[in-house]
């Protein structure tokens, strides 16, 4: 059978960084109470005319160099995004067209913070049929353009930034210690909406719309739903806790991640974190984890890496990788 095997990564921030003390000079809060409640110390921020495909286009350069690929090898590209360019067409066409590539599939995906899971789960089944040969996944973000600045209670939790992964088809015998992508579990659950969304679209109010969240109610779910797919992902591979190398969740809140992997049993030195660094990054804040613990030593090749995702629907999904 086919299996989807990590052949590169990359990532990028944007060069602006807004610490705490910044943003407690603009509303009112304070490095004191956004560290506590969340663990984020900075942020970075897209320069004007920045965009979300430019920020892509980056990650992928990083990626395709990291594989020693170039764009006329791919013929998938998905991007995780909730922070389109533009309604359409695609940031996902965009960074294609920014590649050079003119052969091949590309199309955004959906999912808010669970954007990135989502991707990889969806290229990784194009692999797995045999109908892609390899795939871009992309985590795409400019949070900033749709945050309400003014609203201390959301402005203070999200930054930009992207990061991509080349995932490539190869034969496998089926066993769970050859590398590649060894399950995937995704879950939504579209009640949940007024939790946490944006209020605005082009179907509903015709404008862009700002982030809008009950967080205390965010809170309450979270870590539910992380448990829930990583459970599902150690059901279906028969792995515990122990057996993991590390644990790469989404990076919305470092309390949410604490009392996850407390709940789940992994050994806090598996837990990797950038929350502090790069604030929530939606689909973006897991390849830029996973660039940050690859790039520092952490991560090596036959590592047993768990991602996982909560996001806004609600969405979740979590994903088990032979690095
Ligand atoms: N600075 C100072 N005070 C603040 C700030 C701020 N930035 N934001 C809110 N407060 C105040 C509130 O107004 C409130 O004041 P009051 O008691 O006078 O009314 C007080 O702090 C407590 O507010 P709570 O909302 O109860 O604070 P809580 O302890 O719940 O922390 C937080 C808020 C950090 C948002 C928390 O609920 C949380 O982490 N929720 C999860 C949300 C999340 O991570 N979402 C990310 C997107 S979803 C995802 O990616 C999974």
């Amino acid at each position: 059978p086919l299996r989807s095997v990590v052949v590169g990564l990359g990532s990028y921030l944007p060069s602006r960084i807004l610490t705490n003390e910044e943003l407690a000079a603009t509303v009112d809060t304070s490095d004191e109470w956004i560290t506590q409640r969340t663990g984020i110390k900075e942020r970075h921020i897209a320069a004007p005319g920045e965009t979300t495909s430019m920020l892509g286009e980056k990650a992928a350069r990083a990626a395709l160099a990291d594989a020693g690929l170039g764009p006329e090898d791919i013929d998938l590209v998905i991007v995780g995004t909730s922070t389109p360019d533009y309604t359409f067409p695609s940031t996902a066409t965009q960074i294609q067209a920014a590649l050079g590539m003119t052969r091949g599939a590309a199309f955004d995906l959906q999912a808010v913070c669970s954007g990135f899971v989502f991707a990889l789960a969806t290229a990784e089944k194009f692999l797995r049929s045999g109908s892609h040969k390899r795939a871009l996944v992309i985590g795409a973000e400019t949070f900033s353009r749709i945050l309400d600045w003014n609203d201390r209670t959301t402005c203070v939790l999200f930054g930009d930034g992207a990061g991509a992964m080349v995932l490539e088809a190869r034969e496998s015998e089926g066993s769970l210690a050859e590398r590649g992508i060894l399950t995937t579990h995704l879950r939504s659950d579209g009640r949940h909406r007024a939790k946490l969304h944006v209020d605005g679209g082009p179907s509903s109010t015709g404008t862009v719309g700002h982030l809008r969240m009950e967080g205390k109610e965010v809170f309450r779910f979270a870590v539910g739903m992380v448990t829930d797919v990583v459970t599902d992902a150690f059901a279906a591979t028969g792995f515990t806790a122990a057996d993991l190398s590390w644990f790469v969740p989404h990076q919305a809140n470092r309390r949410i991640i604490d009392m996850s992997a407390a709940k789940l049993g992994i050994a806090p030195e598996k837990v990797v974190a950038t929350v502090h660094l790069h604030g929530n990054t939606s689909a973006a804040s897991i390849p830029l984890a996973l660039s940050v613990a690859r790039d520092d030593g952490r991560i090596k090749r036959d590592n047993l890496v768990m991602l996982e995702a909560v996001g806004g629907g609600f969405t979740w999904g979590s994903a088990l990788i032979r690095w």
